[in-house]
């Protein structure tokens, strides 16, 4: 998908280049080569060899109170890592850095407002201080290893130490992004029956408050909550019941500020992260403690090439996976400083996001696709007065990157002297499976790159053959998979089963991506072949939208379809069959709030149609690959399956 090429830009200084390009394909200078973790290709070849062996070596870059017994065991569709290991990932991330470095910083704070001094920093020590305190006023509240504890907060460093204390005392969190609706919230903690949820009064976004204890107070009706923790954000008012809700302070400023990290298992459940499936019922990915912990270690180290001095800002909210892995646990196990910032990138002003590179001298910066082209939109003038002269390597994430977004990412941002890492992976594999390593490369436009050291993917086609060429086909992931790779749906194992393990068997991992080889063995990622749609890089499906139109009294059945979009990648479309005893612009405000208040307003449509049908087969299947084309305007095809052929024409009078 080639919008426009950007014309070639020289590092504004030669000398300090970082990448260097040779014919198609960029590579990284000697300077950036020199001083990689990895630089050369060696390591590819030592784990393709022996890759369970190859893991074992990269284990023992963490802390383990014991040594695993068996590396990897496999009874598919399920599997173990590291088996007998004992370990703690707070105690890595923490006790294990403070010896050496106590009064280093390892969390900067930027608030939303520009006005606001409380520009919160926190040392190793410090935090260390902080998680403690917490994990013993949670003890005092009850939670015990393997208790479900909800984390419902926004970007605030509570929210870094919240889900660390947890993981100290081995309750397992379950984070829940900060503006998913109070229906959202409350579907999961049903599921994981949490008896704490960990809140905020209230949050900025955009200059607004946003009162977080009132969703959260609708949230945990007809839940197992029997305790409420609120951290006092923004100071507005909320509704306070005596008993369950407590102030995050008053419970903490008295706490000791030691508490022994609890000894887990290396299988024991670390967390509980839900994301959309197939169906509209979001699926709690169960992550575990010993695998997670190793892999998220050692992709920050290889991936990011985190090194001492790094100060790294991943813009991902911590209520996603990226946010959970890369914001926090990967660059603190590895001991250098992440930057979390409350607000949104082009607040107060498009270049908000620069000021902050700039300001806190950021080395490393990690984004999302659509926060590119939103930058891109705002025209590269805004940028020519920062120099982002710290600024040694990028990363996307999220969604795929077309090749004229990343050149901008790299002559603008990168002021044409950085790798980019395009990185890909889900939020069941925990971590970054597939990109070109920085200190090695290749680096393709539009090409994620390699599978990581260790990790064995193929692309197969329908029947399970291997494609070769350049054929597209289905990504899959095959055995020993790699150590951080979920471990099941939380309560759902025929799910779990069906939806990795059935395309092609129990030994296949099936990652529901699309996706070709170039003749470098470089992997291009074409999108999801499931029903996902990745709206600004959010993981939502059509049918968690479909059941939330649906259940509109109005409403007798819809199709929702993903669309490209020029700065979100995809927005969804909706049409949705109507009882028509309703004023139409009406009801589709009724819709639009209806699906604010089921999800949230990250998947509002693009457009609603309201209409008399949908098209079908005689079987009553939808069929939402005509209604796509219908929207595109592209040819239609062969109808003769359609049992309701008459209805295209009155969905095309509505466009
Ligand atoms: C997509 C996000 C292209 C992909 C970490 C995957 C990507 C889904 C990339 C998972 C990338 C992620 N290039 N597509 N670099 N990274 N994806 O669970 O479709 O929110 O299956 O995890 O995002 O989304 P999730």
């Amino acid at each position: 998908m080639l919008k426009k090429v950007y014309p070639e830009r020289n590092s504004d200084d030669p000398s300090r280049a970082l990448l260097e390009k040779r014919g198609d394909l960029y590579y990284p200078t000697k300077e950036f080569q020199k001083k990689a973790w990895i630089n050369n290709g060696k390591i590819y070849k030592e784990a393709e060899k022996a890759p369970i062996k190859f893991w074992e070596k990269l284990a023992k870059e963490i802390y383990w109170q014991k040594k695993w017994k068996k590396a990897f065991l496999h009874k598919p569709p399920y599997f173990e890592w590291f088996s007998g290991g004992k370990l703690n990932l707070s105690e890595n991330c923490l006790d294990k850095n403070i010896p050496k470095l106590k009064d280093k910083i390892a969390l900067i704070w930027e608030p939303e407002s520009e006005t606001e001094t409380a520009n919160r920093i926190f040392t190793y020590k410090e935090l260390f201080q902080e998680v403690n305190k917490l994990a013993n006023a949670l003890k005092k509240l009850g939670v015990k290893k393997g208790d479900r504890v909800g984390i419902y907060l926004p970007m605030i460093p509570e929210i870094v130490v919240s889900m660390l204390a947890c993981v100290r005392i081995g309750a397992v969190h379950t984070v829940v992004f900060s503006a998913f609706s109070s229906q959202s919230l409350k579907v999961r903690l049903q599921d994981t029956e949490a008896k704490v949820l960990i809140t905020a009064d209230g949050y900025y976004r955009r200059g607004q408050i946003i009162n977080l204890k009132q969703n959260a107070d609708d949230g945990i009706n007809e839940t197992k909550v029997e305790k409420v923790v609120v951290v006092k954000r923004a100071g507005n008012e909320v509704l306070w019941r005596e008993g369950r809700d407590f102030w995050f302070n008053d419970l903490t400023k008295d706490e000791s500020d030691k508490c022994e990290a609890e000894s887990m298992d290396s299988e024991d459940p670390l967390f509980l992260l839900y994301t959309s499936g197939s169906t509209g019922k979001p699926k709690g990915i169960l992550h575990t403690c010993g695998g997670y912990t190793v892999q998220t270690k050692v992709t920050g180290k290889f991936i990011f090439d985190f090194h001492n001095q790094d100060i790294f800002w991943c813009t991902s909210d911590p209520g996603w996976i990226t946010g959970h892995t890369y914001t926090i646990y990967s660059p603190l196990l590895n001991g250098i400083t992440t930057l979390l910032f409350e607000g949104a990138p082009d607040w107060p002003t498009p270049d908000r996001w620069a000021k902050i590179i700039e300001k806190h001298k950021v080395t490393i910066f990690y984004t999302a696709p659509t926060a590119i082209r939103m930058f891109e939109k705002y025209g590269a003038e805004i940028l020519k007065k920062y120099k982002f002269e710290k600024l040694r390597l990028l990363g996307t994430v999220g969604e795929p990157i077309d090749e004229a977004a990343w050149l901008w990412y790299f002559n603008e941002a990168g002021k044409g002297r950085c790798p980019i890492v395009d990185t890909w992976w889900q939020t069941e594999t925990g971590g970054i499976l597939i990109t070109s390593l920085p200190g090695i490369g290749p680096f393709r436009p539009a090409f994620t790159g390699l599978p990581f050291p260790g990790v064995r993917f193929d692309i197969l086609d329908e029947k399970g053959k291997s494609c070769s060429g350049e054929k597209e086909g289905n990504l899959v992931i095959l055995p020993p998979f790699s150590p951080g790779l979920l471990r099941g749906i939380y309560k759902n194992p025929e799910k779990y089963l069906e939806t990795y393990w059935s395309q092609y068997g129990k030994n296949v991992y099936f990652t529901s991506d699309g996706a070709y080889k170039d003749k470098d063995g470089l992997i291009r990622i074409i999108g999801r072949v499931d029903d996902v749609i990745k709206v600004a890089g959010h993981r939502i499906t059509t049918g968690e939208l479909e059941a939330a139109i649906n259940s509109h009294f109005s409403i007798d059945e819809s199709a929702v379809i993903g669309i490209p979009d020029k700065i979100k990648g995809e927005a969804p479309i909706v049409f949705a069959v109507y009882k028509n005893d309703k004023n139409k612009e009406e009801l589709k405000k009724e819709l639009i709030d209806k699906i604010k208040k089921e999800i949230g307003p990250i998947a509002l449509p693009k457009e609603i149609y309201l209409v008399e049908d949908l098209p079908k087969t005689r079987s009553g299947k939808i069929m939402r690959r005509i209604l796509r084309k219908i929207f595109t305007g592209e040819e239609l095809g062969d109808l003769s399956t359609l049992a309701n052929p008459e209805i295209i024409e009155k969905i095309k009078n509505l466009m």
